[in-house]
């Protein structure tokens, strides 16, 4: 059974992505820190759970040795992320280090010690960046970074790793409902148009997979129609 590795399973984004792999036929191993979101979710209940804070790297490092033991790995979603917005003047130190890590030293770390595995199998790394990548993020100088960091690395490992036969695909995607914002004062806009869906991601996703071989979709976007947020929390 082919084996893909998911960061961020527990909500928004990871957990469709989770879902829509499972409905693939994978086998899928994810990490997250607060599986008690998704206990209720039979889907996911087929997933292999590794509980871990992704920043304490020695841990994650550990579990995905013993991991590369025991499965065959043919795709890897760096999907994890976290937001925190402000001035960057006011942005906590440690709060800049979570991002940091989180977004980009995590990704790079599980690429390094996965990318053998990956070769011998021909396999594919998804990276979830953002549209933030390409534009300039007031208030989210760091954030925005991160994931401009990302993109960076995802384009440079693809062609690092192209004539073996592996696939590194970055997905962009705009304002998607999800938890990301629950540290903001703004959210989502109300309206359809305003948003994406989790799953509408993962349909993404599923595409890319879908290309035949010695085709590679590197880079795609994903957006609502309009620009509209709304402030303050999501009403629940
Ligand atoms: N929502 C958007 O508008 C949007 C737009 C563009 C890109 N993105 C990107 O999409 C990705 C998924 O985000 P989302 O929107 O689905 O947000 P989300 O609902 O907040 O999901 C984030 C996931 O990351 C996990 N995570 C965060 N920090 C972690 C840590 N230290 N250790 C382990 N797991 C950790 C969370 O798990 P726990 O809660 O269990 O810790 C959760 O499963 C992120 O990379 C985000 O930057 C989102």
């Amino acid at each position: 059974m082919k084996a893909a590795i998911v960061t961020g399973v527990t909500s928004g984004i990871g957990k469709a992505i989770s879902g829509m792999l499972i409905k693939q036929g994978y086998d899928v191993y994810g990490f997250g820190r607060d599986f008690s979101k998704i206990e209720h979710d039979k889907e996911l209940n087929q997933m292999k759970k590794f509980q871990i804070d992704l920043t304490d790297i020695g841990l994650l490092t550990e579990t995905l040795k013993k991991i590369k033991k025991e499965a065959d790995i043919f795709l890897v979603v760096n999907n994890a992320g976290v937001a925190y917005f402000s001035l960057h003047e006011e942005m906590n130190p440690q709060k800049i280090h979570e991002m940091v890590c989180v977004n980009l030293e995590v990704p790079m770390v599980i690429s390094q010690l996965l990318m053998r595995d990956l070769k011998k199998n021909k396999g594919t790394i998804i990276n979830i960046s953002s549209v933030t990548a390409k534009k300039t993020n007031t208030y989210g100088c760091c954030y925005g970074a991160t994931k401009a960091g990302i993109t960076s690395f995802s384009n440079s490992l693809f062609e690092e790793n192209r004539k073996y036969g592996v696939r590194v695909i970055t997905i962009h995607p705009d304002m998607t409902m999800s938890e990301l914002y629950r540290n903001a004062d703004f959210d989502v806009g109300e309206s359809a148009d305003s948003y994406i869906l989790p799953e509408e991601v993962a349909s993404t996703v599923k595409w890319v997979l879908e290309q035949r071989d010695g085709l590679v979709v590197t880079d795609i976007t994903v957006r609502p129609q309009k620009h509209l947020l709304s402030k303050g929390k999501r009403r629940k």
